[in-house]
């Protein structure tokens, strides 16, 4: 099979000859094949099982006919290394026994060690590099959104602990960015020496923040882990998440090549917002998914329309994947993606 590099290629801004989509948590509970296989083992079990984690990485290609595939993990994954002790709670999100509250639990902290602790993933990576004919993306959660988890102990709505920290107690906030900046670019680096082709920084929360928020506590850090990872010419995409628009104009310097995009702003209005120094990624609202075929088309028409204007577009989700997407609409959105953007693509 030829390998099919139209992701990569849209992530440089170079030509392609169809669109290229992805789904962000495309291996998940939508898929029966998936819950079966979740009835026998729970997300960190599947992960340490390298063969069984490209396995179930690789299904979202196959089935859905998708452009790149995502290495099956989660954010939380790393810090294990660095001694802090979670799970992840099903219909609940990542749980964390000791939240990290003071100046010495951040202290506490180790550095990671990606061979020696997380010998699993970097496995999944070489098998994944082996067998698949798109690009693999590999990813770690960025310094805020890691650090709203560890200090909450659990999901939140408001981040109350984390805000409380960031404005109350600086010091330590920092100390914690940093701890998670140093990890981040580690265990990136690790990830694209052991075959990723290209890397995604999930911010997921951080839109929590309003923007001068964002320029003081976090985006020093975020700087930082672009600049970490600069050397290296894999493509590197930021998501800044849900409710993020107003932030996008904050990351002009960044040395990232994509940015994802959230639903809440269009392509044209992202573009602009980013001073159009950036390939971009997005923004089917995911909630979208559950109205009839013929809505969906209509929503991913007007995305697709808007992201050819300019090269460097790949098409996306604003936000992840629920479980009670359908696979079949899945199937039937990108098979329509491609056949369409074709037609564009030709004409122009
Ligand atoms: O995208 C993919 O298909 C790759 C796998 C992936 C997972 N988590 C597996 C997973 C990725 C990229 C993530 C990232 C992740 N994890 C993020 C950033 C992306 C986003 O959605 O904003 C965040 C915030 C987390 C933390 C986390 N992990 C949450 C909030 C949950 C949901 C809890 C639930 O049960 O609904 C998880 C669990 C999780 N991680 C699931 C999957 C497939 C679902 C539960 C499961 O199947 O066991």
């Amino acid at each position: 099979m030829t390998y099919n590099d139209n992701f990569i290629r849209a992530c440089r801004k170079q030509e392609i000859d169809t669109l290229p989509v992805w789904y962000m948590r495309q291996a998940g509970r939508y898929d029966p094949d998936y819950r079966k296989i979740k009835e026998k083992y729970s997300l960190l079990e599947i992960c340490a099982q390298p063969e069984l984690a490209a396995e179930v990485s690789l299904m979202p290609v196959q089935k859905l006919g998708v452009d790149a595939a995502i290495l099956y993990s989660d954010i939380m994954n790393p810090v294990a290394s660095l001694g802090v002790k979670f799970d992840i709670v099903a219909n609940v999100g990542p749980v964390i026994d000791n939240p990290i509250r003071s100046k010495e639990d951040v202290e506490r902290l180790r550095p990671i060690d990606v061979e020696g602790d997380l010998g699993h993933v970097l496995e999944t990576i070489r098998i994944l590099d082996r067998e698949l004919s798109v690009p693999l993306i590999t990813f770690a959660g960025a310094p805020f959104t890691i650090a709203s988890y560890l200090i909450e102990g659990r999901p939140s709505k408001s981040y109350i602990r984390t805000k409380e920290m960031m404005y109350g107690n600086p010091t330590v906030w920092f100390a914690l960015m940093d701890k998670l900046g140093e990890m981040v670019i580690t265990y990136l680096r690790a990830q694209i020496a052991n075959g990723a082709k290209a890397i995604q920084l999930f911010d997921s929360w951080v839109g929590a923040l309003r923007p001068a928020d964002f320029e003081k506590y976090v985006l020093p850090t975020i700087t930082k882990i672009f600049e970490g990872i600069a050397d290296l010419p894999q493509p590197k995409i930021y998501f800044p998440g849900v409710a993020s628009g107003e932030l996008l104009p904050c990351l002009h310097h960044i040395k990232a090549d994509v940015i994802g995009l959230d639903w809440r702003v269009s392509i044209h209005e992202g573009r602009q917002r980013l001073d159009n120094r950036f390939a971009v990624q997005g923004n089917l609202d995911p909630y979208v998914l559950t109205a009839p075929m013929s809505v969906i088309e209509e929503h991913a028409k007007q995305i697709i329309d808007e992201g050819l204007k300019k090269p460097g577009f790949i098409f996306n989700l604003g936000h992840g994947l629920f479980p009670e997407a359908s696979l079949e609409k899945l199937r039937e959105l990108t098979s329509y993606i491609h056949t369409y953007s074709r037609s564009c693509i030709a004409k122009s």
